[in-house]
């Protein structure tokens, strides 16, 4: 069901700090803590004598302990003490996972750590590049991943779902570009001279007519990076001129937890005003109300998609992107099997 040879963002990279953090990523549970040197440990969120989480334990310098009897884990999982014991159990070891901070987020390897490349992090440039501003945030949505790249890789339903910010029937009316290989989708649209829906106006600027774009790119295991903005109307944008325009890079990292729920990493980056803190604010605050919006219609989609078992769904036209996504998680699930 999982891709588990593959780095997933486990959280943003100020939420870890000098305490235990648990979350489920692909169904296994895992506790991280940053040590006294800056340094990451992830380890399986399970203690070996009664199982309970080590997540709800506590640190004693670099060394995890649990909360029910005091077992204590030094940073690389070995049990360096029991209560009412000689020696040490030698199976008192927990699994270690390979842990990595890149582009403002943690990331952990689930599969096989001999495979864990760290060159294989996901290139998300705009979120560490001083030249950008980047900020963003989590949700955790009760619906399986996929459906959430179906979402970002179809933007016709922001017509619908977002009709007070992003949404304006040109999306539905404008033709998409396909395209795929083996490891990623792409999906362009562009729309032209157009009137700038609210959110896009306030950033240009301008109420003048635009040349939109949404261009959404997949890439495994579960990555949608939809580079967006507005330009003026015919100065070029769709040709590579983008300077009488503004930019964003919508970054979205879906990280499975179980099979109907996921954490939601999301967030924009943008190259104009990238000096103004309220601006990154209000932004984010946007993002985050649209998201909202997103989030009743996958919770509802997802529990009817479990109630209605004789059900398939019906692949439109505009499922180009999710169904090509959908295509190449199969294939590298089946590779990975
Ligand atoms: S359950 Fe952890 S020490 Fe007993
Ligand atoms: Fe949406």
């Amino acid at each position: 069901m999982f891709l588990r040879d593959a780095w997933y963002a486990i959280s943003w990279d100020h939420e870890i700090k000098h305490a235990p953090f648990g979350r489920t990523v692909c169904g296994e549970p895992i506790v991280l803590y940053r040590r006294t040197n800056g340094a990451l440990s992830a380890f399986e969120d399970c203690c070996p004598h009664r199982l309970l989480p080590l997540s709800k334990g506590y640190l004693k310098g670099d060394h995890l302990v649990c909360k029910y009897h005091g077992l204590e884990f030094d940073e690389c999982g070995q049990c360096v003490w029991m209560p009412g014991q000689q020696g040490i159990h030698k199976e008192a070891k927990m699994r270690i996972y390979p842990v990595a901070e890149r582009h403002r987020f943690v990331w952990v390897w689930i599969g096989d750590p001999a495979l864990a490349d760290e060159k294989k992090i996901p290139d998300l440039r705009w979120c560490s590049d001083p030249k950008w501003i980047f900020e963003g945030s989590t949700y955790h949505v009760k619906c399986n991943y996929q459906l959430l790249v179906d979402n970002l890789m179809d933007l016709s339903h922001e017509t619908y779902v977002h009709p007070s910010s992003i949404g304006q029937h040109e999306i539905v009316e404008a033709p998409i570009k396909v395209e795929s290989d083996d490891a990623s989708v792409t999906v362009t649209r562009w729309m032209y001279n157009i009137d700038p829906p609210p959110f896009w106006a306030a950033n240009l600027k301008s109420q003048e007519k635009c040349d939109r774009w949404q261009i959404c790119q997949f890439s495994l295991p579960a990555n949608v990076m939809i580079d967006v903005g507005v330009a003026l109307a015919g100065t070029g944008a769709s040709q590579g001129d983008r300077s009488r325009g503004v930019t964003g890079i919508v970054v979205n990292l879906m990280t499975p937890e179980t099979e109907t729920s996921t954490w939601y990493h999301w967030g924009m980056a943008r190259d104009f005003q990238t000096g103004d803190r309220g601006l990154t604010m209000r932004i984010r605050d946007g993002q985050a109300a649209v998201f909202t919006e997103d989030l009743e219609i996958l919770n509802s989609q997802q529990e009817n998609i479990l109630r209605r078992t004789d059900r398939d769904l019906l692949n439109l036209k505009i499922d180009a992107g999710g169904v090509n996504a959908r295509r190449i998680i199969e294939h590298e699930l089946s590779r990975q099997r």
